[in-house]
């Protein structure tokens, strides 16, 4: 992932930019001292010089960049403090000035990532590259293949369940690829331990999805996949019995779970 750090010679920058190259991501360190540079490339990425309260030289260093993510890790609470500063400190300059850097800087950095973004060309991606994609995902995940699997998700997916409380699901909505791969890959192994269930891949409501059955050849949920750009976004796992009801006769997922104890 491209990733740009806005304050990458301080102190959180400079623990931050290591782990993030670490992962594989091609990051860019943003300082406003033309003599940090070198330590921005010491941390092993390449180096922009912007002050983050001009708005002009940001949106530069941000396109140059072309970032999917902007980390604003900007202060000015390092320097030295007055006997004065510390009775006042919310009058200290340091103060003000990080206030700057929280309000300003920010507007500055939110405002030249929107621009990027407007830039990005967008793909549309067809109806036959949605069911491969689909296709491929619903075969990584019952064969429990996290790698497969991950490659085919957006890293900021999300994983989205409704069971409404009549059925067992996930409680909140699950965020980013590597999470929701897990989520998905423990998901299906438990329903296939529970209820010996199949899936068969069908469009639903015109999105690449599938259906899951027990046994009887009674629905146990629905699976929709949200995708755009080449990749999947997003993940609906549907439980809701009164939302399946539709489909056919209804499997009673809490039951099965509760056989399988
Ligand atoms: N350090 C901690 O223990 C700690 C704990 C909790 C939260 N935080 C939070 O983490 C964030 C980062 O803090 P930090 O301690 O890493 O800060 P820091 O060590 O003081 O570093 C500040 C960074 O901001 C940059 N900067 C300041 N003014 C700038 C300007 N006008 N234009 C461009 N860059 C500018 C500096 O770049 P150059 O000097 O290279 O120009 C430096 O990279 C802050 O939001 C802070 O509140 C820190």
């Amino acid at each position: 992932m491209k990733i740009f750090v806005a304050g990458a010679t301080g102190v959180l920058g400079r623990a931050l930019v290591p782990l993030l190259v670490a992962r594989g991501d091609e990051v860019v360190g943003m300082t406003r001292s033309p003599s940090k540079q070198d330590l921005v490339r010491d941390l092993g990425v390449r180096p922009v010089v912007a002050d983050a309260l001009d708005p002009d030289a940001v949106a530069q260093a941000v396109a140059s960049a072309e970032p999917e993510v902007i980390v604003h890790e900007l202060t000015a609470l390092s320097g030295k403090m007055s006997v004065r500063d510390m009775r006042h400190p919310e009058r200290a300059a340091m103060a003000t000035m990080t206030n700057r850097l929280r309000t300003e800087a920010t507007d500055h950095l939110l405002a030249a990532g929107r621009a990027v973004e407007e830039r990005r060309p967008r793909f549309e991606t067809s109806h036959e590259q949605q069911e491969q994609l689909a296709t491929r995902f619903f075969a990584a995940a019952e064969e429990g293949d996290l790698e497969a699997l991950e490659e085919l998700l957006a890293h900021e997916l999300v994983l989205r369940g409704d069971g409404g409380g009549k059925a067992p699901t996930i409680a909140r909505a699950i965020h980013g690829r590597a999470r929701v791969a897990r989520t998905l890959i423990a998901g299906l192994r438990a329903a296939a331990r529970a209820g010996g269930f199949t899936l068969r891949r069908e469009e639903v409501n015109g999105q690449p999805g599938a259906l899951f059955f027990d046994r009887e050849g009674r629905v146990a949920g629905v699976m929709i996949l949200d995708v755009a750009g080449g990749q999947i976004q997003g993940v609906s796992s549907i439980v809701h019995p009164d939302k399946l009801r539709h489909l056919g006769p209804v499997a009673d997922l809490r039951a099965l779970l509760r056989e399988r104890r």
